[in-house]
């Protein structure tokens, strides 16, 4: 029996994996914690409680993911993101627990203007990237069977996302303002977390990078959201990162090379727009079956 532990298995990205694994796996082999089961800035309850349950596979979701939250609380995103990912390595490697750890482009600076490769050096330019970066080092200290999935810009059913988002302001105003200097790859969280599951299957070790195929901006990004949506009514207008002033710095180019995941899995994660249109329409009929009303 290969135990599987998820941690953050109640965040936007965790909810959907556990699906997936429940599929992949017989469901008794995969155990979620969240916050309530496990705080993982605490380290002895952390140890102790992973070691209790002999995992022999953590997939390490856990963290918090507020960018702009953690400028203005570096203590808990370095508690949390860093030390916290130290607590569940060391748990892991006790097991002898194979360790997956999810990381971020935002360990990267958006220098480059070609497709980030997994040994490109990182230089983060925001404390949230310095603190998952810093998870990246505890997790590679921690012994050699680990896999750090880097991956970028997530929407899913699960959490607070752009594309929900863009829908709500659509509703209420006559014309948004999104950026358009910053390019990246929006990566839809179911597949995403088809991708972890293969890769866990496939037992693969070192750093991938993991993200839906094709690029564009948040504007680019908004407009297909809009288009596919059938909004016409809603003007977008481009704007730039300076202009919208958020207190993190972010990266004007992250797009991640996943050629590493297509050697290994023989397969390339579909383009974001195909993946979006399928967000779209599931989306539509989960705020139905809820009961509640319809975005647009
Ligand atoms: N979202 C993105 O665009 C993105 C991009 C690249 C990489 N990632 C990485 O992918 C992973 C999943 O992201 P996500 O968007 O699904 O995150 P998420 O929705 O914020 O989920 C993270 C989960 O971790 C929990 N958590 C926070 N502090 C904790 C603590 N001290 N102990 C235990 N659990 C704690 C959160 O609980 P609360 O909600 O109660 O705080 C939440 O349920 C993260 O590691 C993130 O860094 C995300």
């Amino acid at each position: 029996m290969k135990r599987i532990l998820v941690t953050g298995a109640k965040g936007m990205l965790g909810r959907d994996l556990m699906d997936i694994l429940h599929s992949s796996f017989s469901p008794d082999e995969v155990i979620g914690w969240d916050i309530e089961e496990i705080d993982i800035r605490k380290e002895d309850d952390t140890v102790a409680k992973i070691e209790t349950l002999r995992p022999k596979v953590v997939i390490h979701l856990a963290a918090y993911t507020d960018v702009d939250g953690c400028e203005s609380d570096q203590k808990r995103a370095f508690a949390v993101n860093a030390e916290g990912t130290r607590h569940v390595a060391l748990a892991a490697s006790k097991c002898r627990a194979k360790m997956i750890y999810l990381s971020t482009d935002y360990v990267f600076d958006g220098e480059k203007r070609e497709p980030y490769l997994e040994s490109d050096v990182p230089r983060p330019l925001n404390v949230y990237g310095h603190s998952k970066l810093k998870g990246e080092q505890y997790v590679q200290e921690g012994g050699k069977d680990f896999l750090i999935v880097r991956t970028q810009w997530l929407y899913g059913p699960f959490g607070k996302n752009f594309v929900d988002s863009i829908l709500r302001q659509a509703g209420e105003k006559k014309a948004l303002f999104i950026v358009n200097d910053q390019t990246g790859s929006p990566t839809y969280t179911v597949d995403l977390a088809k991708a972890i599951s293969v890769l866990i299957q496939l037992d693969v070790r070192g750093i991938f990078h993991v993200a839906n195929s094709d690029l564009c901006t948040w504007y680019t990004f908004g407009q297909a959201i809009l288009n596919f949506s059938g909004v016409s009514q809603v003007k977008v207008i481009p704007i730039s990162t300076k202009e919208l002033g958020r207190p993190a710095a972010r990266p004007s180019y992250s797009v991640l090379d996943c050629q590493k995941l297509k050697k290994e899995t023989g397969s390339t994660m579909r383009p974001w727009s195909e993946a979006l249109k399928d967000y779209l329409s599931a989306g539509r009929r989960l705020s139905i079956d809820r009961g509640r009303s319809v975005t647009m």
